[in-house]
């Protein structure tokens, strides 16, 4: 068996970040997203991995990942030249699948569940043709959605007005090689894309077993920032079991709970309070960081207060009077007090950054 990995999105909704990063190597807890989807790769025993990129993220991706050794993995990249949907993302790795099986995994889903015992039925009960991650959801109309009768889908249907089931589409599908008969017999969706929700619906129409697969587990589809916020949460609490500090704290620091810091960091002067991660080389002086916060390598806090928020590398954060709450911070950002007159904001922010005040 093997995986595909879709990585070709824009992630139009994480703007300014996707200017600059791909969505799927954005950091929770100091962790591209995408590195959890090729651990439960590695772990279901699957080897062979290809990646779709788009041209602009192909070179991001190889620097992160490579030829996937670091992860005990063989990674290949395919590049979708233009967003054409799921389905033909699938239909141009087909010299990568050949005639395996393969795990389709959407690169942005992250899932806690163990995926193992979904693959191993998949591999043992050669009657399915597909089987499909479902997880009830309070807003179905936002994905694809399947009615399930006997464990077996019925009915598949893509962003429905009015959804016949509230069981959502997560982005773990297992696949033979008949879905590429599905989706050589699909027209593009109303949104210009081949959905591989239509071609799953092909198989359904052609009496072929398609199992739905629920689970009640926490799961995100990581396309806002609040969804990273969240996520960033999560593994936190799940991830970070026990503190770890290869750094040097200071006697007059307090580090409370579960907290990681990184090599040569310093902490002075300042509270941490866990589940925290602070990565390497950091220097955190006078300040406060609060639970849920994840900050990259190099990052300078001086003076300031931070909780719930996902700081990246080389940030600089020094005196500011209210304390940092729920935020996505973005490589080399810096925020500072400034003694200059007028006493007023000067800002340079990039297209579609988003600042929130207090007064
Ligand atoms: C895609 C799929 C949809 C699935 C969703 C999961 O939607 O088309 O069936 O439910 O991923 O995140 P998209 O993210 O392209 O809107």
């Amino acid at each position: 068996m093997k995986a595909l990995i879709l990585c070709a999105g824009k992630g139009t909704r994480l703007r300014p970040l996707t200017f600059t990063i791909a969505k799927h190597l954005i950091p929770i807890a100091n962790k591209p997203v995408i590195y959890y989807s090729l651990e439960k790769i590695k772990n279901a025993g699957i080897e062979n991995v290809g990646i779709v990129v788009n041209p602009e993220n192909f070179n991001d991706f190889k620097t992160a990942i490579g030829n996937g050794n670091k992860f005990g993995l063989k990674v290949e990249y395919i590049i979708q030249e233009e967003p054409k949907g799921l389905a033909h993302a699938v239909w141009i790795a087909r010299d990568f699948i050949k005639d395996d099986d393969f795990l389709m995994y959407l690169g942005d889903n992250l899932i806690l569940d163990d995926i193992n015992p979904f693959v191993e039925e998949f591999k043992n009960n050669k009657e399915l043709q597909a089987s499909i991650l479902l997880s009830p959801v309070k807003d179905p109309s936002r994905f694809g959605i399947a009615v399930v009768k006997n464990g077996e889908i019925i009915q598949v249907i893509e962003k429905p007005k009015e959804p016949p089931s509230n069981l959502a589409i997560i982005g773990l599908y297992l696949f033979r090689k008949t879905i590429f008969d599905g989706i050589k017999n699909i027209k593009p969706s109303w949104r210009g894309e081949l959905e591989i929700t239509d071609a799953i619906g092909y198989l359904i129409n052609e009496k072929f077993k398609v199992k739905g697969h629920i689970i009640y587990g926490w799961w995100k589809d990581t396309g806002k920032p609040e969804d990273l916020i969240e996520a960033n949460r999560k593994i936190l609490d799940d991830n970070y079991i026990k503190a770890e500090i290869k750094g040097v704290i200071d006697p007059s620091s307090d580090l409370q709970g579960r907290v990681f810091i990184g090599e040569n960091s310093e902490i002075i002067n300042s509270t941490i309070r866990g589940p925290a991660v602070i990565g390497d080389n950091c220097i955190i002086k006078d300040s406060y960081i609060g639970p849920y916060s994840s900050l990259g390598n190099n990052v300078i806090v001086e003076n300031c207060e931070i909780q719930n928020s996902i700081i990246m590398d080389n940030v600089k954060l020094l005196n500011l009077p209210y304390p940092i709450d729920s935020s996505l911070i973005g490589k080399n950002v810096q925020i500072v007090e400034s003694q200059k007159k007028p006493k007023a904001l000067r800002l340079v922010i990039g297209d579609m950054g988003k600042v929130e005040i207090v007064r």
